[in-house]
């Protein structure tokens, strides 16, 4: 029916039919698209053609998804002028524009490309973008004449670029539909605002031209306003290019097996990200925005501060009070907050600051930045500048360097529980003084309270000998100059238990110190008396305690310093992999971490479950020995002394979480002995076994190391860069032990004293059963639920799971 419309168009109508019924990607001048017919990419993951959407009968040229089975539009062309029959002709006409004309050859939309081509072709390309090439040019890596790209509708797919080109001044940004029959740009818009090349990045959510939703100012390294938001996540990676060229965030997939986009929803007044689930054939929300009430940009009102959990929600800082007290009290909180005592501005150096933690940054807009200045520079240039309101780090990527100071009053300041970032708000001297003289009477008091405590605590332990205080108890201003102050940029890395600095102490030696985070919520009595006991562990594969802290909500722990760092730095780094491309070193890491754990569990006098072992919490020494870490942590944290048990407080990392723990909350020693098996697999495969992509197959690491053993080639597992240093029998025997250690029920696991005797012996070894969790999904399914964001990364999880 449609092929005799061709011969109106088209100038060789058969080479048109065959080549249309064998899915094209592109046509030339010749050609033509009319309503009936589409392109499809390469690959076959999009397709262009007229759709009508929703109940409307309205026609529109658009892109969707063609690998999947709900009809997804990522982009239209006519926007705003519809077709109202099936008269749309896509071409390129004898200029070299492409234009899709309606009834009566009327234009309805062209794409305005930058010159005529000599000779033209428009190609809808597999990552779902339609470009206009010259032919001639012989340049199929780029140099498009128009991209779709270019003009966003609602959706932003990987690849695209959200932000300004500066050289042309072309603006990428996404518009809403105005609803689900009509796709003409609604209220709702997303880009990133033209502001000064000297100011911060940042991501607008726009209705009605009124900011409505910020992403925090990009810190190099993540959005403030989202800091679980990992640059690098199993899902996709995404970056913020800044340069004098360009402004710009994009993303990438991690794995091709994945499909998701961000998309703008009117409907919803959300920004979301989705992610397509194949088992259920449907999009699932992954993340969304705003995520909750206090990122309603300025509901606080100017210099407010917005926490979660607080009832109400909005407060003034410390050095603020509201502007109108009736108004605030009746949550009326628009005037916002201002000073309690003006600023001494004029006399220089009579202002202060105080730092505020765990902050999303203000709104980015009045903002300076300079990348090469270091912090005390940056603290120089805000109190020489009487408009200047506070100052911060600019760039955690750059090792925690660099300035960036805002000016006028701070808007849209939101407090996260954890995990935020440090902001010095400018005050006057006066009110520094008087903080300063509350803070010194509440610092007397609890070390007042300290003493006692631990004399009781002493007391307690009766039977207990003096060496239970033996454990150095470091003054907190002495870990805070050795850290100077906890910079970030003396940051060695983050879990769930929190942030681990390093220090040197006046006399060089050096440590690393974990900041507890606050929310541990245990006694001063139960931490010293768990933290004496743990101290006395002692074991060449534990790392060592040296210390703790614990004065006003501060808990700290105080370790031997690690030169060498994680495991993780170097078995998933292809660079730094090679100094670790021997086998007798990695079997020597596999046998140190399993003579560690055995101890834990059973030799020691505790009989400790780990609950978070990963290849990030093994630390290797100067010659490379392995020594586990954040052991016992979880023990204090949740305060129990079960060997086994049932709990509701979750402690673990996705990727190394055995079924029944990560299902239901059952740990056992058992469940260590699964994490323990993910990380023989991951030594020896150099893989991750979260986030591990394979052409063939969808299964994670274990799935693909159990496939290859009923395969009967279990030694493809091996790293390459392991090469010929290989023991054959040495690496099957452990594949096997890791594959007994991560099957599916924990009774059949061996417990940690038969793994080290299998792995140092050459006993017979049981034939593995199905490991638990080998595919993605699998692990997907069994997931413990944490609100409605996903948090996939390579961190510790804690929480408190509702069942
Ligand atoms: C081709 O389309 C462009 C854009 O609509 C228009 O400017 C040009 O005049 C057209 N050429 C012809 C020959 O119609
Ligand atoms: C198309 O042309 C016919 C005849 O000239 C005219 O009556 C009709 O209104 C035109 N339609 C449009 C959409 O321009
Ligand atoms: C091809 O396109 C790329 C990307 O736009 C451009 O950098 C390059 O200079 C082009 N090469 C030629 C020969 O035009
Ligand atoms: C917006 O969200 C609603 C409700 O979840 C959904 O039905 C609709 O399809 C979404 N629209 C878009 C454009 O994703
Ligand atoms: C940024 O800071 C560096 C170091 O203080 C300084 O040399 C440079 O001039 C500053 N750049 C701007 C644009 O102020
Ligand atoms: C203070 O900063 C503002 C904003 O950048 C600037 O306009 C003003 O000139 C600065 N004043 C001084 C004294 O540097
Ligand atoms: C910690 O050190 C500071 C500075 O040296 C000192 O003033 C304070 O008294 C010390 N606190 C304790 C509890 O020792
Ligand atoms: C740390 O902060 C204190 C006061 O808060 C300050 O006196 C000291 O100079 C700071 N130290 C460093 C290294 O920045
Ligand atoms: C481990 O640390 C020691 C001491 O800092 C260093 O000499 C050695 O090169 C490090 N090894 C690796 C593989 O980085
Ligand atoms: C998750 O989303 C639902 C519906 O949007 C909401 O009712 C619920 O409170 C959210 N849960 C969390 C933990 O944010």
């Amino acid at each position: 029916m449609a092929g005799l419309c061709f011969l109106v168009f088209s100038t060789s109508f058969l080479f048109l039919l065959f080549t249309l019924s064998f899915a094209v990607d592109s046509i030339s001048p010749s050609q033509s698209i009319r309503d009936g017919n589409t392109l499809v990419s390469s690959y076959g993951s999009f397709e262009l053609g007229f759709f009508s959407p929703g109940i409307s009968k309205n026609r529109y040229l658009g892109i969707w998804y063609k690998n999947i089975p709900v009809k997804t539009v990522v982009w239209v062309a006519n926007r705003c002028n519809p077709i109202d029959d099936s008269s749309g002709v896509l071409m390129i006409n004898s200029t070299g524009s492409l234009v899709l004309l309606g009834q009566n050859k009327s234009v309805v939309w062209r794409a305005s490309s930058v010159k005529n081509a000599r000779s033209p072709m428009v190609q809808l390309l597999d990552s779902g973008n339609l470009v206009l090439r010259d032919v001639t040019d012989g340049n199929s890596s780029g140099g498009y004449l128009w991209q779709s790209f270019d003009h966003p509708s609602d959706t932003l797919l990987p690849e695209m670029k959200l932000g300004w080109d500066l050289r042309t001044g072309l603006k990428r940004g996404l518009s809403s539909w105005k609803n689900s029959a009509d796709p003409c740009p609604g209220e709702f818009t997303v880009g990133i605002e033209m502001v000064e090349l000297h100011a911060y990045p940042e991501i607008y959510m726009w209705k009605g031209g009124a900011k409505f939703c910020r992403s925090g100012p990009w810190n190099g390294l993540r959005f403030s306003g989202a800091p679980e938001l990992r640059p690098d996540n199993p899902t996709y990676s995404f970056d913020v290019v800044y340069n004098d060229d360009e402004v710009y965030q994009m993303y990438n997939l991690q794995s091709k097996s994945v499909i998701s986009i961000l998309v703008l929803n009117g409907t919803t007044s959300t920004y979301d990200q989705l992610t397509w689930n194949e088992a259920e054939k449907n999009w699932r929300i992954y993340t969304s925005v705003p995520r909750d009430f206090c990122d309603r940009y300025g509901l606080c009102g100017p210099n407010a501060n917005c926490v979660i959990g607080e009832s109400p929600v909005c407060k003034c800082p410390q050095g603020f009070k509201p502007k109108s007290l009736e108004k605030w009290n009746s949550a009326d909180w628009e005037l916002g907050c201002v000073r309690n005592r003006p600023l001494s501005c004029e006399e220089r150096d009579k202002d202060g600051f105080v730092k505020f933690t765990n902050l999303k940054l203000p709104d980015s807009t009045h903002s300076w930045v300079n990348k090469s200045m270091n912090i005390k520079e940056c603290r120089a240039k805000c109190l020489n500048n009487c408009t200047c309101m506070a100052y911060t780090n600019a760039d955690i990527r750059g090792g925690g360097s660099g300035c960036a100071l805002w000016f006028g009053d701070l808007l849209d300041i939101k407090k996260f529980a954890d995990d935020g970032q440090d902001l010095y708000i400018r005050m006057s001297a006066s009110e520094l003084e008087e903080e300063d003289d509350g803070k010194a009477k509440t610092r007397i008091i609890k070390d007042q309270l300290k003493e006692t405590d631990i004399r009781e605590g002493n007391q307690k332990n009766e039977g207990s000998q003096k060496e239970d205080l033996e454990l150095p108890l470091f003054n907190i201003s002495t870990i805070a100059s050795a850290t100077d102050n906890f910079s970030d940029y003396m940051k060695l890395g983050e879990g769930g238990f929190g942030p681990v600095y390093r220090g040197t102490l006046a006399d060089g030696q050096e440590f690393a110190v974990k900041r507890l985070s606050r929310s541990s919520g245990q006694g001063f009595n139960e931490f010293m008396n768990e933290i004496t006991t743990i101290a006395k562990l002692q074991h060449r594969n534990l790392v060592k305690i040296l210390g703790c802290c614990v004065q006003e909500e501060e808990k700290m722990l105080i370790y031997e310093y690690m030169a060498n760092r994680s495991l993780d730095n170097f078995i998933f780094d292809q660079t730094r992999g090679e100094l670790l491309s021997d086998w007798p070193k990695r079997f020597n890491i596999i046998c140190g971490i399993a003579r560690g754990l055995l101890y834990l569990h059973q030799d020691s006098r505790l009989r400790i479950i780990h609950r978070d072992l990963k290849a990030s919490n093994v630390l290797l020494d100067d010659e490379m020995n392995p020594k586990i870490s954040d052991f016992g942590l979880a023990r204090m944290l949740t305060g129990g002394d079960q060997t086994q048990g049932n709990t509701k407080r979750v402690v673990g990392t996705y990727g190394y979480m055995a079924p029944e723990y990560a299902a239901d909350g059952r740990f056992s020693v058992k469940s260590d002995v699964f994490s323990f098996g993910i990380l023989i697999l991951e030594v020896i495969s150099g893989r991750r076994n979260k986030g591990f992509y394979h052409p063939d197959h969808s299964h994670n690491l274990i799935g693909h190391a159990w496939s290859l053993w009923k395969e009967g080639r279990p030694l493809e597992l091996i790293d390459t860069l392991l090469g010929s240093s290989c023991n054959p029998s040495e690496v099957l025997r452990s594949i096997q032990v890791g594959l007994l250690c991560v099957q599916h029920h924990p009774e059949d696991r061996p417990s940690m004293a038969s793994v080290v005797i299998m792995l140092g012996s050459d006993i017979a070894l049981a034939q593995p059963k199905q490991p638990g969790f080998f595919s993605e999904r699998e692990h997907e399914a069994g997931r413990p639920h944490i609100g409605n964001e996903s948090s996939t990364n390579e961190i510790s999880i804690s929480l408190l799971e509702p069942r």
